[in-house]
């Protein structure tokens, strides 16, 4: 039987990227989405995967969620933390709001779902985790000290998972994006992106299918000795 991939925010940008990849390798896939019906019904229209809403962040949901899942489809045996957002402002003018919110869908939905399916993974002897970081996380960037320490967060929280997963069969790795033609990355002022593309050696902004064909790679079964590693994609910008 196929196994079963959960990609939160798998409807759009990156994260669509990656769950008509897992499709393809032959993975039974389910896309988290939040807020955007529409996106998540021409999803489904385009690539026949299902959906599922709710609230990464939200531990209660996200628990309830993943019960449901694994009730109608079976164990979550890869799961994708993909889900994340910017509100991006100088320390100065970000609120307690800005931090809070970032933090808690990007690193704290991390949190949640490897929280509800680990203890499967470990009975079963069997997961593949890939924490989606960021090139951001690395380096750092003016703006987005919120976003930066999440993602920052989530190469440290690789790391310590991996190492409670290694006995049990588990794989825990993230992968650092760099600047990916996305929404959230056209979301940047103009000015200020033209900037950071001359600053990419490969000349420009990376595609959802260079993250995509990562995911693949350490998710596949053969894929058992590498964990706790970070693989970045981001076109020869942070070399790290
Ligand atoms: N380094 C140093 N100085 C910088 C700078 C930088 N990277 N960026 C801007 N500044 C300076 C500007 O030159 C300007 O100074 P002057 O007035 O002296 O010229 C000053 O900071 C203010 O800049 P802005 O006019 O842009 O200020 P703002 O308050 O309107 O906006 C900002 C600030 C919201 C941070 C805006 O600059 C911005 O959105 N920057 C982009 C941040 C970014 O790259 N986000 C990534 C989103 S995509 C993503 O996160 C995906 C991923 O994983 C890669």
């Amino acid at each position: 039987m196929s196994r079963v991939a959960l990609v939160t925010g798998g409807t759009r940008g990156i994260g669509e990227a990656i769950s008509a990849a897992l499709k393809t390798a032959g993975r039974t896939v389910i896309a988290t989405y939040i807020g955007n019906k529409t996106a998540a019904e021409n999803f489904t229209a385009v690539h026949g995967i299902e959906t599922i809403k709710f609230d990464a962040s939200d531990y209660g949901q996200t628990i309830d969620a993943v019960r449901s899942i694994t009730n109608r489809l079976g164990p979550i045996e890869i799961l994708v933390n993909n889900a994340g957002i910017t509100r991006d402002a100088t320390i100065t003018g970000m609120t307690r709001d800005m931090w809070e919110i970032v933090i808690d869908t990007n690193l704290g939905s991390c949190f949640n779902l490897c929280k509800a399916t680990f203890d499967g993974m470990k009975n079963r002897q069997f997961g593949r985790i890939v924490n989606i970081g960021s090139i951001n996380g690395q380096a750092g960037q003016y703006g987005q000290v919120n976003y930066a320490a999440a993602k920052s967060g989530i190469h440290g929280f690789t790391k310590a998972l991996a190492q409670e997963g290694a006995r049990f069969g588990i794989t825990v790795n993230a992968i650092a994006p760099g600047y990916i033609d996305t929404d959230m990355v056209r979301a940047v002022p103009p000015d200020v992106l033209k900037k950071i593309v001359t600053r990419i050696p490969v000349g420009r902004l990376g595609k959802a299918n260079d993250i995509a064909r990562g995911v693949v790679f350490l998710t596949a079964d053969e894929a058992d000795f590498v964990t706790g590693s970070t693989i970045s994609i981001n076109g020869g910008q942070h070399m790290y």
